[in-house]
Order: C-alpha cells, then structure tokens, then sequence
C-alpha cells in the first residue's frame, strides 16, 4: 500500500506543501504545543472503530478496545462513545476505562497476574468477566468473591497451542508463552468454576499475538475454542461468549495487515452454528495509523559510515524501534523536492539503540524542521516513558479544524514529583 493511502487513512493529508492532521497543519500544532508531540485524528478513531463494526455486523460482536494501546482519556472517551467496551491488563487500566466512560458491563480484563485489590475493584465495578488465566488465580478469585460476597463473572483465557507469524516478543498463543491455560485444563477450570457458589463461567478467550497480518491463527484458535464450547455445553455448562482478542496487523512500512473484513470472513462461517456472543479486544488496529509523533530536527552530522539526524523524539518517546526493531514510515511536515539520502533518525537518549529509523531514503531536512513519525497512535505514548530524565511528551487531538491538548507535556518538577 503507497503512503498517500495510509496517510489519508490515518487522517494526514498534504494540502500546498504542508501536512495536515484533519485540516490543521503540522506546523501549527508544533508552534502552538512544541515537540516531540503526540497527534491522533479523532476521525480516524472513530471511522476505524464504525468500519470494524460493519465488517463484523451480522454478529453484532461486543468490540472491547485493549486500552493498552492508549490509555490517554479522550481517546478513549471518544471510542466508547462510539460504542466500543474495554480490555484492560492491571487495576490501573480499569480504573481509567471507567473514568473515560466505559461501561462496567462491557469491560473485560485479562492478565496472568491480577492482584487481590484489583479483583477487588473489578467485582466491585461489576465489569462484565475477569478472564482467568490459571487454577490458582482462579482459587485466589473465589476467595475474594466469597469474602465480598458477590460472584465473580469468570471466562477461561486459553493458550489454543497456536503460534502467530509475529515478532517474537508479541506471539502470545503458543505453549511456550506465559498466557492462558491449556484446553484440557480451561475445561477443567470451567467445570470447577461452575461448581463454586463464587464463581460464574461465563465463556472462553484466546488472543494469540498482535499485529497478525494472516486469518490463519484466529481460524485455528476460534476452532479450539468452538470445540471447548460444545464440550462444556454437553457437561451442563452453557457459556454466554466467546472472545477472540485483539492483535489485528496494520501497515507499519513493509509489514502486513489485516483488514476486518477479511478477518470477518474467515472467523464468521465458523460461528453460524454458534449460538455464542462474539467478544474481539482490538487495540493497535482501531487507534495505531490515526496517531503521529511530531519531533524537531536538532542537528545533522556525518561520520565515515552514516548520516545522522537527530531529532527531539527519543526511544523513550516512542520505544518501538529500539525495542521490536519496528520500522514506522517518516514523513517531512513541509514537503520538498530535495533528493533523498540515506539517513539513520536518532533521538537525543545516550543508547545506541536510540533510533526511529535506520537507513532510511528520507530527503536531508534542515536544522529546526519537523518530521511525522506514523503509526504511532498505538503502543507509542503508552510504553513512553521518563528515561534519561525526559519528561513525558504532550498528546493532541484533532477533530477537523480543532485542537485540543488531552495530555500536557511533562515538566522538570513532574520528574521528582513522587520522591521523598
Ligand atoms: N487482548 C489482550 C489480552 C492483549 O494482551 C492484547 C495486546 C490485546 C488484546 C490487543 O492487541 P492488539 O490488537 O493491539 O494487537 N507493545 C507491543 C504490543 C503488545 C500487545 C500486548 N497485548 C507493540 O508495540 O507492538
């Protein structure tokens, strides 16, 4: 897919040589809230979200948006406005889903290491299942159930035995990763949960990586889960849902995505028969490619082997990179007709895997210009973090010709503000 198709996908358009996110210029964002800034398109969001929906129609699926991939408050107050349910991993998330405005009766939560207190306050929330990820947890659930005397809403989180074409760090369906139980013990744990007055089974879960470019694992995994379905129904168990997670790819460079409407396809012929609620946990898919890192260039220099150009976004804004080696396309705020030359875009953080791109055909900007870093609406300000002392960058949301700050930028005393 060219770029001009992911941009205007994303919200970015080029219009007399500038960028525009919506219709407001790159550079007047920059002007009026520095860099390095976040920028998400509120319509990209919300158009991402309504064409998830349509693909997947017929089902009327309960789409649970994984609010680790950005947990900022008007993105998600904007999706679950839209109509979109939580996914949330740790006490925290839940508790900022709810501020947004999700409702308690469509947020799941999922995780391997759920504390006492956030069971707590997830039974208390009344959210709609904790999905259970092992016997003890589960022993450990009915005790805080029964001590506050109100059943817990359980779905079993399987491991189907699938490993996904993903990078390794985010394959998450295969018995040498820590997620889920196998299927013969999920049927275990859901028979021993129906014979708890403290627990209530509600259905069963698998998420078997993220950005999956290919239907295949999500057939695999829906076909061991389907086949759990029935077993616990012929032993007196009807379950209510079925929640196939998130992980759906999107166009990073030269990396595959996938579209709902294919995942539809393939996933939906299975779930006919099925008298199942269809559950999906999207996160990178809905909010990645309607969000950019806009970051200053500082200097330029040149050794023996490599021209640098080192920007004001650092690893420790968006960590991706350096961490899966993930390649994010990079767009000058200002077009030009200046060739393109071989750059390696490295931050100011003293690591040398401190980098947005390497090698990359970008035209050589000049001191004080300012580059788009794409697909950063998704795991970008979320796994950002304070290294090397830098505070936290400020995030922006564009709706048409509006901007408005949903996060201001982090100052010196916010570095020491916890210590004592
Ligand atoms: N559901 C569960 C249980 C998950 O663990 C995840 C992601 C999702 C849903 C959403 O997956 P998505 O649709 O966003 O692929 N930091 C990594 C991604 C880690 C994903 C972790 N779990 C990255 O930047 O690529």
């Amino acid at each position: 897919m060219s770029t001009s198709v992911r941009c205007s996908d994303a919200g970015l358009s080029y219009r007399r040589g500038l960028l525009l996110v919506e219709g407001v210029p790159a550079g007047d964002l920059v002007r009026r809230f520095g860099t390095p800034l976040y920028v998400y398109s509120g319509n990209s969001l919300r158009d991402r979200f309504r064409r998830l929906e349509r693909a997947f129609s017929a089902r009327r699926p309960l789409v649970c948006y994984a609010v680790k991939a950005n947990p900022n408050r008007a993105v998600c107050g904007l999706l679950s406005r839209a109509g979109a349910g939580a996914d949330v991993v740790s006490g925290g998330e839940l508790f900022r889903a709810l501020r947004a405005g999700f409702a308690p009766g469509k947020t799941v939560f999922s995780g391997v290491g759920k504390t006492e207190p956030e069971m707590r306050l997830a039974l208390r929330s009344r959210i709609l299942a904790l999905h259970v990820e092992s016997a003890e947890e589960m022993e450990v659930l009915a005790s805080v159930a029964r001590r506050l005397r109100r059943p817990a809403p359980v779905t079993v989180r399987v491991n189907p035995g699938v490993l996904a074409d993903t990078h390794e760090h985010i394959a998450t369906g295969h018995p040498g990763a820590k997620f889920g139980v196998p299927p013969e013990e999920a049927l275990a744990l859901l028979k021993k949960a129906s014979r708890s007055p403290w627990l209530r089974p509600r259905g069963l879960h698998a998420h078997v990586g993220s950005q999956i470019a290919h239907t295949a694992p999500y057939r695999a995994s829906l076909k061991v889960l389907l086949g759990l379905a029935e077993r616990a129904r012929r032993s007196g168990i009807p379950l209510e849902y079925l929640d196939i997670g998130g992980g759906m790819g999107i166009e990073y460079g030269a990396e595959g995505s996938l579209a709902p409407e294919d995942l539809a396809a393939a996933v939906l012929p299975a779930l006919r028969e099925s008298p199942l609620r269809l559950l999906l946990e999207p996160g990178r898919w809905l909010v990645g490619p309607g969000g950019v890192l806009l970051t200053t260039v500082l200097y330029r220099k040149r050794t023996s082997a490599r021209r640098f150009v080192v920007v004001d976004a650092g690893m420790n804004d968006l960590m991706r990179p350096a961490f899966y080696g993930a390649r994010h396309d990079i767009l000058p705020a200002r077009a030009t007709r200046k060739p393109r030359v071989e750059v390696d875009v490295v931050g100011p953080v003293c690591e040398t895997s401190d980098f947005l791109a390497k090698g990359r055909r970008l035209p050589w900007p000049e001191r004080g210009e300012v580059l788009a870093v794409l697909q950063a609406g998704a795991y970008g300000f979320s796994m950002s973090s304070q290294y090397n002392s830098r505070p936290r960058a400020a995030e922006v949301l564009v709706t048409g010709s509006r901007a408005a700050l949903c996060r201001r930028r982090e100052s010196a005393a916010d570095l020491v503000a916890c210590e004592r």
